[in-house]
């Protein structure tokens, strides 16, 4: 692995960068000596109310379980990302707009960020909003989503913000599960030029929730719309009386910021809750660091708000620091798979924060829609979300970047708020598909299957010995499962679910994930929420699903499926439960293969063998192994039978 090419710092990167190698060395060294003086310099980059004199204060053995950082502080999300660049840089761009349609663009400087997000905030606390409520949002990509998070953040009140293209039922689990009685929608959005009914999908989500008292309509003019009694408030006949000033609430450092759903192996999605100080110090020290973000920058992350890259990295980090943060409504190939590189040129971006998956789709196009745009402004790239294959990522540097910009290919999760794994831009040595070191005062461990450390060159799963700031906090409403999930399997550390190689050099190398968790286009998808959806299916006797690698999508989502006796097995009924999967969870969910199973592989406990399922998938049934244990091998042959068979 180490003759693996490496790729020095680009010759004419500009300099001085914000962390360069000597500076990143100087912060390993710092931790290495005096773990909170770094600390300590991390958190005194955020304006406090009350100002912090405890730092950390953690353990992850379940007799004493805690996890604090900052925490005898006080201080407020949205003054820290708005207020205090006031002074400054009021007029100064916070986020450009650009929409579905090429032709419609618009900026919001700080100042009218703040009167936007005041209003809002304002506007909830007049319906009944108060510190600590759960707001849910579900919104598309557009400035309104940030508006409604920080105005949250400004009363102290804990967002949950939902993905536009999560389904009806989906959004209901999450109301229900954070018992939230407010929700942010609007009448629709829009992407690659379709329609999204998301006000239609909020009304139906509700006949499931009681409880929900208000929902606030994102809009444009007061007039008639979908109403359900005085339930609903049309943002746009009320935003004017509201004042522009509204003072903010001083937050403790561990007080909840927000909820966001994600998928575990097993059972429902888990509401990952993070709080004040700890992660807004990460999003910020990481945006500013990994991607040498330098004042006037423009910053292009094209993740929506619905997953944690769009809390950190369009919202959270960039505000932090005063950047100017680009919100894209749409996709990468609509109206052309030039789109983003259109995007980059119209406005001035520096630094490109995208996935694989979009990586490798445009690549497929050729380089000329590529080529024929500018790109000059670009100074960093960035890849997150799943592994990035060294073709991928030689396509990324040499085409898109030209050869001049650093990639930084960033690993972390939901869970651990901002990146962990990374190059630093301009600091670190690059090779292509490796997230290279961790951040100072990150301490990746690999351990073996029975939790034996394993040192030096090596493979094994990816454990983080110690906390960081961003750390989650806990599940929502079910503390013994988050110590359950991530701290029980290698007790005393925080598992990542993911298998990880460190090469020679000490590079690491993300493998992937090793539990049941799949990862499509850079979604995490539970293989038990596909299952449960297909046996929700009234002609659905029993499903096992598994991944399979995807040219595109990195994972695909195989299905095997055994119908109820009497089912006719037809094509068109795969189309069907194929919608059936889209309709109950959300298209990132859709079924790329369904597999007629006559019988499932079963231990005689009759537990399914995944490992034999997803060999079957990967094209592989000369690997399946030792089947000698199964209740019955011969349903082994018809699977491999089956396979051939292309839907
Ligand atoms: C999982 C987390 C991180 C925000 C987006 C996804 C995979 C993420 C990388 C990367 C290899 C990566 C891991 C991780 N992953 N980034 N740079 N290289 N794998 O957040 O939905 O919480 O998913 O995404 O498997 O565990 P998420």
């Amino acid at each position: 692995m180490s003759d693996q090419q490496l790729f020095p710092v680009p010759a004419g990167f500009l300099r001085p960068q914000t962390v360069d190698a000597a500076g990143l060395k100087a912060q390993h060294d710092l931790v290495a000596t005096d773990e909170n003086a770094h600390w300590r310099t991390l958190g005194e980059a955020l304006d406090w109310i009350e100002p912090f004199t405890k730092i950390k204060d953690v353990s992850f053995n379940r007799d004493d379980f805690r996890i604090r950082w900052y925490y005898d502080g006080k201080l407020n999300v949205s003054q820290n990302c708005i207020d205090r660049h006031l002074k400054d840089r009021g007029d100064q761009v916070a986020f450009i707009f650009e929409g579905d349609d090429p032709s419609t663009s618009y900026s919001v400087t700080y100042n009218r960020l703040a009167a936007e997000v005041n209003k809002r905030a304002n506007l909830m606390k007049q319906y009944g909003v108060k510190k600590g409520d759960r707001v849910t949002i579900y919104m598309p990509m557009v400035p309104e989503a940030a508006y409604f998070m920080l105005a949250c953040t400004r009363i102290g009140a804990v967002h949950s913000v939902v993905f536009g293209g999560f389904s009806p039922d989906s959004l209901a689990g999450r109301i229900l599960d954070c018992k939230s009685e407010f929700v942010v929608t609007t009448h629709e959005g829009v992407r690659g030029g379709k329609k999204i009914p998301l006000k239609a999908n909020t009304d139906l989500a509700l006949l499931q929730c009681p409880d929900v008292k208000h929902v606030f309509v994102v809009a444009d003019i007061c007039d008639v719309m979908l109403k359900h009694g005085d339930r609903d408030i049309n943002i746009a006949c009320v935003l004017d009386e509201m004042s522009a000033e509204c003072p903010a609430e001083p937050m403790g450092a561990e007080d909840p910021l927000f909820i966001l759903y994600t998928s575990g192996s097993t059972g429902k999605p888990k509401g990952v809750l993070h709080t004040t100080g700890g992660y807004l110090v990460w999003a910020a020290y990481t945006f500013k660091t990994v991607f040498d973000y330098q004042a006037g920058d423009v910053f292009w992350c094209t993740a929506d708000v619905g997953w944690v890259t769009g809390h950190s990295y369009v919202v959270y980090g960039p505000l932090a620091n005063g950047a100017t943060s680009l919100i894209f409504e749409g996709v990468p190939n609509y109206p052309t798979v030039s789109r983003f590189w259109e995007v980059i040129d119209k406005h001035q971006v520096n630094i490109f924060y995208t996935a694989p998956t979009a990586i490798r789709a445009l690549m497929r196009e050729g380089d000329e829609p590529v080529k024929k745009t500018s790109r000059a402004s670009l100074r960093v790239l960035g890849s997150v979300g799943e592994p990035i294959n060294p073709e991928a990522w030689l396509w990324y540097y040499n085409v898109v970047g030209d050869g001049r910009c650093p990639i930084v290919d960033t690993w972390w999760q939901t869970e651990t708020g901002g990146h962990l794994i990374t190059p630093v831009a301009g600091a670190t040595p690059l090779k292509p598909g490796s997230a290279s070191y961790a951040l100072p005062g990150v301490k990746p461990v690999i351990v073996d299957a029975e939790g034996k450390l394993l040192s030096g060159a090596t493979e094994g799963n990816l454990c983080i010995a110690d906390s960081w700031p961003g750390q989650m906090r806990s599940i929502y409403g079910d503390h013994a499962r988050f110590i359950e999930t991530y701290f029980s399997t290698y007790p005393g550390k925080y598992f990542t679910g993911d298998g990880v190689k460190r090469d020679e050099d000490g590079y690491y190398w993300i493998t992937g994930r090793v539990d049941d968790v799949l990862n499509v286009s850079g979604h995490r998808i539970g293989t038990a929420e596909v299952e449960s959806a297909l046996v929700a299916h009234e002609t659905v006797a029993e499903a096992a699903v598994v991944g399979f690698p995807h040219d595109i999508k990195g994972q695909g989502i195989w299905c095997f499926v055994t119908l109820v006796k009497g089912v006719e097995p037809t094509e068109e009924l795969k189309v069907t439960l194929r919608n059936w999967v889209r309709r109950e969870i959300g298209p990132i969910a859709s079924p790329d293969v369904i597999q007629w199973a006559p019988g499932l592989p079963k231990t005689r406990s009759g537990k399914i063998m995944r490992r034999i399922l997803r060999k079957i998938a990967e094209g592989q049934p000369e690997a399946l192994g030792d089947i000698s244990t199964l209740a019955d091998p011969s349903v082994v042959a018809d699977l491999i039978k089956g396979a051939n068979l292309k839907i």
